[in-house]
């Protein structure tokens, strides 16, 4: 097998007395799709934000392997690095859409900041990308020139991707990319990453509510619990045949299985 492109070890963090994460460790592989799921506040995008090298961790190690095949620890790399790193083969798309959003210029501007701050050096070039992306994920040309501000929730998460996508990212980090999306639209949008995923070789870190969503996207599954991963395998295995009662809980409440 292929050397992990990404690999978490020995994760720990707390805000003052509240223990968001502890101890979590595993490896992420070009091409895969990972989700991440668990109740409200067990820590999932805690631990996506440490993946990312967005905040830091009390304790681990983050290892990300460059398009080089440099191995970067994360948390030692200068910050200047890190920010370019998360602008070109890092991207994250954020449950807030404000985070990930400058609200108060246009969606184009969104996309085409991100692309020149990137390397891309034209300007025109950057808007005809931008028009290209908004149209991959199925936001109205129309509102090109609209300001996230006036966007539905829905429509800010597809210019979330759109911005993070648009410089081909390596890695994606999404924090309940679909929440506000309608069933159609949903699956069009798995359908895009996973075409990214498998032709480009985008590996993907997703936190998702939905059991389905993470059923129909990913390869493997991690089970959190107040900051613990507790289960983690194979998708179907853990969804079809879960071994611990809170994944059972889980499956029947939200699947109707098990
Ligand atoms: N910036 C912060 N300051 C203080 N506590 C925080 C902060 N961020 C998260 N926490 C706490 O850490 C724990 C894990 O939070 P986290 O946001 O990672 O959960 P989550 O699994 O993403 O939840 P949700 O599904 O509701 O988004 C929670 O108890 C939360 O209140
Ligand atoms: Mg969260």
């Amino acid at each position: 097998m292929c050397d992990p492109i990404l690999k978490a070890a020995h994760l720990s963090k707390s805000y003052g007395k509240v223990r968001a994460l502890e101890d979590v460790s595993f490896e992420l592989f070009s091409s895969e799709v990972l989700s991440i799921v668990g109740e409200s506040g067990s820590g999932k995008s805690t631990l996506l934000k440490l993946l990312s090298g967005i905040i830091e961790p009390d304790c681990g190690r983050v290892t990300y392997r460059d398009k080089t095949g440099t191995l970067l620890s994360i948390f030692d790399i200068p910050d200047s690095l890190k920010r370019k790193l998360l602008r070109t083969e890092l991207g994250f798309v954020w449950q807030d859409p404000k985070e990930g959003l400058r609200l108060k210029i246009s969606a184009g501007g969104n996309i085409a900041e991100r692309l020149l701050a990137g390397g891309l050096r034209s300007f025109g070039e950057a808007r005809a990308k931008s028009i290209w992306w908004l149209n991959r994920v199925e936001l109205p040309v129309s509102r090109l020139d609209n300001t996230p501000e006036e966007y539905s929730g829905g429509m800010r998460a597809r210019l979330q991707l759109a911005k993070n996508l648009a410089t081909n990212p390596r890695v994606l980090f999404l924090d309940e990319p679909t929440a506000g999306l309608d069933v159609s639209v949903q699956a069009r949008i798995l359908d895009l990453i996973r075409g990214l995923s498998s032709e480009f070789g985008l590996a993907v870190v997703l936190v998702t509510h939905d059991l389905m969503v993470a059923r129909l996207l990913s390869q493997r599954i991690l089970v959190m619990k107040d900051g613990l991963v507790i289960e983690a395998g194979l998708t179907d295995q853990v969804l079809d045949d879960p071994i611990e009662p809170y994944t059972q809980l889980l499956v029947s409440s939200i699947l109707g299985e098990a």
